[in-house]
């Protein structure tokens, strides 16, 4: 995939390996052009001015709307709500409909794999409201124990969830990463959430897509979640900005999030009256450059295509397990599915008597850049029993090249050490 040309971080940085996207992605041109062309030619406050350069703003903020609608096929733009990113998406979430929805002896369910932004908001739910806070295990293949590990590999067998065990007709709320940021998981969400939806059809169910958007094709209607976030940072966006969709209805039962500016339809010394959905749940002036760049970035996306790019992450991720098992398998121990199907393009690993950052260190001395620490997965790493791990992450701009300097950087990890 020949994209790197495209991303002047490159040009800074000739000799960069980049295998932290997981964290944040690199930024392409058209992106970084977008914002930059926002604050030089058209920097106004939206939906007020009555004048063009506001208008234009506006217009831009409104298209994208439909731009992110049409990218998760949600049925109506109207469901799109901007937010600084996937923790506030799911902190909305939390505090609004939370509340209203959770009280004692109810259930919140979650998975261990979960980063802190999809455990943390639901646990302290749990806690504030005295809801019984359950969480789903991982089984020795990574994958959520709910799911039978032998039959999700050999041909024609059925997945088999059996999550009877979990969610009952107390369950509230389910909430579930489609991606592991750290064992890099690919959950068969779809599945869970119909599952979920037979065993007690009322209960609400938060998608984390996180780790999922930039990678995949995500449609909302097909996998019949409630909720679903995403940050416009992790997919070649600016950081500071993301996304909560959620079915109208749902959306326009919830008490507003925060108060201020352009959430209101009038405010009078004894009441205010709040503004529809979405726009409800947008207060104060929003990251408007922010939300302009992730059209420039979904727009980048789709033009390469996702199939496109999960098939070169899929190729890259092969070719690093291979090359690591071949070069290194004495030393390293992997976090994470062996499936490709059931695998995202992270491969997380410790190494015998290493400490994480040490690897990372050395590695960044080869101006190879990975992520060493729990990666906001902290539940995970005390369930694998390990304080921390190392993770390396593709995305499109990555290359065979980029592998195989991984593969040369960590043998020279393991002879510093040897
Ligand atoms: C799976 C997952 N969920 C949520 C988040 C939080 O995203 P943000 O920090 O952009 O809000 C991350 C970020 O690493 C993530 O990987």
């Amino acid at each position: 995939m020949n994209v790197k040309k495209d991303f002047p971080i490159f040009e800074a940085h000739p000799e960069l390996i980049y295998l932290d996207s997981g964290a944040t992605s690199l930024k392409p041109q058209p992106v970084i052009d977008a914002i930059v062309e926002y604050y030089s030619t058209y920097s106004a406050n939206i939906h007020r001015g009555l004048y063009k350069i506001s208008e234009k703003a506006s217009a831009e903020y409104e298209e994208t709307r439909s731009v992110v609608a049409r990218f998760i096929n949600a049925p109506s733009p109207d469901e799109v709500i901007f937010t600084h990113g996937t923790t506030e998406s799911i902190n909305l979430v939390a505090s609004t409909l939370g509340p209203e929805r959770v009280t004692e002896g109810d259930e919140i369910v979650t998975t261990v794999m979960e980063h802190h932004a999809n455990f943390v908001p639901w646990q302290q739910l749990a806690f504030n409201t005295g809801a019984d806070f359950k969480v789903i295990d991982i089984n020795d293949h990574f994958e959520l124990s709910v799911v039978e590990k032998s039959d999700r590999r050999g041909e024609g067998h059925q997945l088999v969830i059996d999550l009877k065990r979990v969610i009952t007709n107390k369950t509230k709320i389910l909430a579930i990463t489609l991606v592991s940021n750290t064992l890099g998981t690919i959950n068969p969400v779809k599945e869970i959430i119909a599952e979920a939806k037979k065993i007690n059809p009322r209960i609400i169910t938060v998608v984390d897509a996180a780790q999922a958007a930039p990678h995949n094709v995500i449609d909302v209607q097909d996998l019949e979640c409630d909720f679903l976030a995403f940050s416009g940072h992790k997919m070649l966006g600016p950081t500071g900005v993301g996304v909560l969709w959620g079915r109208k209805q749902l959306l326009d039962s919830m008490p507003p999030y925060q108060f201020g500016g352009d959430m209101i339809n009038e405010v009078s010394l004894e009441k205010t009256t709040y503004a529809k959905t979405p726009h409800k749940f947008e207060a104060g002036t929003p990251h408007i450059a922010g939300v302009i760049g992730l059209k420039a970035a979904i727009t980048y996306l789709q033009q390469i295509g996702l199939d496109k790019i999960r098939n070169h992450e899929k190729e890259l991720t092969m070719y690093a397990g291979r090359w690591l098992n071949d070069e290194l398998s004495d030393a390293i121990t992997f976090y994470g599915p062996r499936h490709i199907e059931f695998m995202a393009g992270i491969i997380t690993f410790t190494m015998k008597g290493i400490h994480p950052h040490d690897i990372a260190q050395i590695l960044d001395e080869q101006h190879i850049a990975v992520r060493a620490g729990h990666h906001c997965a902290m539940p995970l790493h005390t369930q694998l029993d390990i304080p921390a791990s190392t993770r390396a992450s593709f995305y499109l701009y990555n290359s065979e090249e980029d592998v195989e300097k991984l593969v040369e950087g960590l043998k020279k990890v393991k002879k510093t050490f040897s």
